[in-house]
């Protein structure tokens, strides 16, 4: 079910909060909102607690009153005010790609809170040159050309080709879908991915278990050089699944599966069975 809180910076915050057990912590990536994950939340809340926030302009959450001040810290921010009014202890947080930025923000301001953490098409990295140039073009786009046009042309490509040609209708509805997002803060979410650090090295402090999820075909993130993370963690699980783009929460129903399976895996890790 959704659920609304009011809080005093971030205006109302939305987040679906389904089924019962050990909790799953949920983030999307830009530009989209946690209904991306329904498949996922259907598929795992008989077994656990998912949990899955919107950030500031998607869902039912509030804009931002100063869109400039957009951070990945400050996203992290929000996620622990919602454990804190859930009075949920530790979680599994699974970020995916701009929502894993924000997932290593919040590892390294409160690794306490954290069971296990799964960067899901995403990386611990900060941006290359080549990447902020890219988001520099993009942020033209939108002011040139408005957000409608970017994001029908830029949400296809982020899934692998032969997803495109047989399933139109259901990219079509998520460019849709992404759509209510305002102009304004996805710019200032492209700026606040720019300004985000190298964190990798909160992946080598991290106590607990870390699993990577990575697409053959993502032309977002490319594979070479996500895969140079995946020995920093004490422990670390990858998987790198064919046939797949950016976007495994809808390409690829097997996700569920492994999702699954890392959080029996970190449900029992410190107890050691
Ligand atoms: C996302 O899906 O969140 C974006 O591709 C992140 C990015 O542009 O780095």
């Amino acid at each position: 079910m959704q659920k609304l809180l009011m809080h005093s910076q971030f205006g109302q915050i939305s987040y679906e909060d389904a089924g019962t057990g050990p909790v799953l912590v949920l983030l999307h990536g830009f530009p989209f909102s946690s209904s991306i994950f329904q498949q996922l939340i259907a598929a795992l809340s008989h077994t656990y607690r998912m949990i899955a926030p919107d950030f500031p302009g998607s869902g039912s959450t509030s804009v931002i009153s100063s869109p400039e001040v957009a951070s990945m810290e400050l996203l992290a921010q929000l996620i622990k005010i919602i454990l804190d009014q859930e009075k949920i202890e530790q979680c599994v947080l699974v970020g995916h790609s701009m929502g894993g930025y924000v997932a290593m923000a919040f590892a390294e301001a409160y690794p306490g809170r954290l069971k296990g953490l799964c960067l899901l098409h995403s990386t611990a990295y900060d941006d290359t040159e080549e990447k902020r140039q890219a988001r520099v073009r993009s942020i033209q786009f939108i002011q040139t050309h408005g957000s409608a046009l970017f994001l029908k042309q830029m949400i296809p490509g982020l899934f692998a080709s032969h997803y495109v040609h047989t399933h139109p209708e259901q990219v079509n509805e998520i460019v849709k879908q992404s759509q209510r997002i305002p102009a304004e803060m996805l710019i200032a979410y492209y700026k606040a991915m720019m300004k985000r650090p190298d964190r990798s090295y909160v992946l080598r402090t991290l106590r607990t278990p870390v699993a990577f999820v990575f697409g053959k075909e993502d032309t977002s993130l490319l594979l070479d050089q996500a895969l140079a993370q995946v020995s920093l963690p004490g422990d670390s699980t990858v998987h790198v699944l064919g046939q797949t783009g950016h976007m495994s929460m809808i390409e690829q129903p097997r996700l569920s599966r492994l999702l699954g399976y890392f959080m029996d895996y970190c449900e029992t890790y410190l107890s050691g069975t």
